[in-house]
């Protein structure tokens, strides 16, 4: 991606600051969504497998029920994964630029990968709904299988049409993987870069990135799934009551299991950052994070043994909000990372601007010139033309440069003797190399 650090241009540095608040915006919306779609897709392949195994039609049923409230549409991966990610490219090759490293490039790599186990998870949802024994259920009644219709399953569809699923999670993976790579090496910027890019995914820092991604997807993934068809979307799913029981049980146990691993990997994750970076807000970043993940194992106590499933829209806000935090507090140390380059680079912006402003090519002012141009045609020193002779009006102004630039600046009436000076129109530092002149001039003429 060389040739976007080509048609980069260094940044001020309030748009620097600006483009970290773009990157928090950014991976909000695309670390959960990405979250989501690799624990639901996983969950689907799972519940599908089961399906033909222990030949249970509510298995295959909610495969596609949590297949569907996963990727929603077409749209929401363009929206949410897409287009986020091409446009995080865009905001690091501008944070990054001139910094030599290739976070680009990767992020491109990654780009590619998500995009395209993407574009599979979407086939894979395609030709599930699509899939001739799958019409059977409808209005979400739970279908009567044929012998036939079974074979058929195991047949054929059982076999091609998880092989979109399993290619899509693999592409998926691995490019989320690249994007814990690139977040790694970018939060750790001053203390340590990874010398290629195998050092840099195999490093400790990323595959902690990803652990605490992956614990985060399942436990985010089930969460989401409660609150939908309990909550967001109650009426659309009037289950009976076994059906019910298995999903609550199903997901808050999940969440239950993944949950309690992240508060161990978050203080991995303190214990990893650099005892220099670990002030102040960071700190208690992740201080919150800590909070608001216990909070949410604590209401899904609630969901798994008292049957609170009212509390669903709880357990994902907070599940969502410590994910969302934890986010903030790896861009803060990006952006406490990069403040050195931050400064370079809008020092060069300054550079830049003042050139196209001109102001590089003004010369050094000539106030002897300006002197001749603008003022001589009315005054001279020993006499009196237009204006008053210089020698006999400077002694007030020995040692008062600055009226004397204030003067020149804006004239005002002094003497009723003579007509008012109309105002010359120099810029201050013309004014002030004018005045400067006129009292040099005036001590070397009064002797
Ligand atoms: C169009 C004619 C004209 C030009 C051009 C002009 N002046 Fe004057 N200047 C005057 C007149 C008339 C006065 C007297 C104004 C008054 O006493 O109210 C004056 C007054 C002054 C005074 C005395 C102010 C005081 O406090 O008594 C200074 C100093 C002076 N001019 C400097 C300059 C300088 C420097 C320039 C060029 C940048 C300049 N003038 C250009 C007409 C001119």
């Amino acid at each position: 991606m060389e040739f976007l650090d080509k048609l980069v241009l260094p940044q001020s540095a309030e748009h620097l600051n600006l483009l970290h608040y773009i990157s928090i915006l950014l991976l909000t919306i695309l670390i959960p969504y990405l979250c989501i779609i690799l624990g639901g897709v996983l969950l689907s392949l799972k519940y599908f497998r089961k399906s033909y195994t222990k030949n249970e039609v509510m298995f295959l049923r909610y495969a596609k029920d949590v297949l569907q409230i996963v990727s929603v549409n077409n749209f929401t991966a363009l929206a949410l994964g897409i287009l986020p990610l091409f446009t995080l490219i865009l905001v690091y090759a501008q944070i990054f630029h001139k910094t030599n490293t290739l976070y680009t490039s990767d992020l491109f790599l990654s780009f590619l990968f998500v995009t395209i186990g993407i574009l599979f998870i979407y086939t894979f949802r395609l030709t599930f709904s699509l899939d001739l024994i799958l019409k059977n259920i409808d209005n979400n009644q739970i279908p009567e299988f044929s012998v036939e219709d079974l074979k058929k399953l195991k047949s054929s569809s059982a076999k091609i049409l998880p092989r979109y699923g399993y290619f899509g999670i693999v592409f998926l993976i691995v490019g989320i993987w690249i994007l814990c790579g690139v977040l790694a090496a970018a939060s750790n910027f001053t203390h340590w870069q990874p010398s290629s890019f195998i050092s840099m995914i195999f490093s400790i820092k990323t595959l902690l990135y990803l652990l605490i991604f992956l614990s985060f997807s399942f436990v985010l993934t089930s969460a989401y799934i409660l609150f939908y068809i309990f909550f967001w979307n109650k009426e659309k799913y009037n289950i009976d009551n076994s059906y019910r029981e298995f999903i609550i049980n199903d997901n808050s146990k999940r969440f239950y299991n993944y949950s309690i691993l992240i508060p161990l990997l978050l203080l991995f994750d303190i214990y990893l950052i650099p005892k220099l970076n670990l002030s102040g807000n960071v700190f208690t970043f992740s201080l919150i994070i800590l909070i608001l993940v216990l909070i949410a194992i604590s209401l899904n106590y609630y969901i798994l043994h008292k049957n609170k499933i009212n509390y669903s829209p709880l357990v994902f806000f907070f599940t969502f909000l410590s994910l969302f935090s934890f986010v903030t507090q790896k861009e803060i140390l990006i952006q406490n990372a990069t403040e050195s380059n931050a400064l370079v680079l809008s020092a060069e912006y300054d550079k830049i601007l003042a050139e196209l402003k001109g102001a590089g090519k003004e010369t050094v002012i000539n106030a002897a010139e300006i002197y001749q141009v603008k003022c001589a045609a009315c005054h001279q020193f020993d006499k009196k033309l237009v204006g008053p002779a210089h020698l006999e009006v400077l002694p007030k102004y020995e040692g008062k440069l600055n009226q004397l630039v204030a003067f020149i600046r804006n004239p005002v009436k002094v003497n009723p003797a003579y007509p008012p000076m109309p105002n010359p129109g120099l810029k201050p530092n013309e004014a002030e190399a004018v005045a400067k002149y006129l009292l040099d001039e005036y001590q070397k003429q009064k002797k």
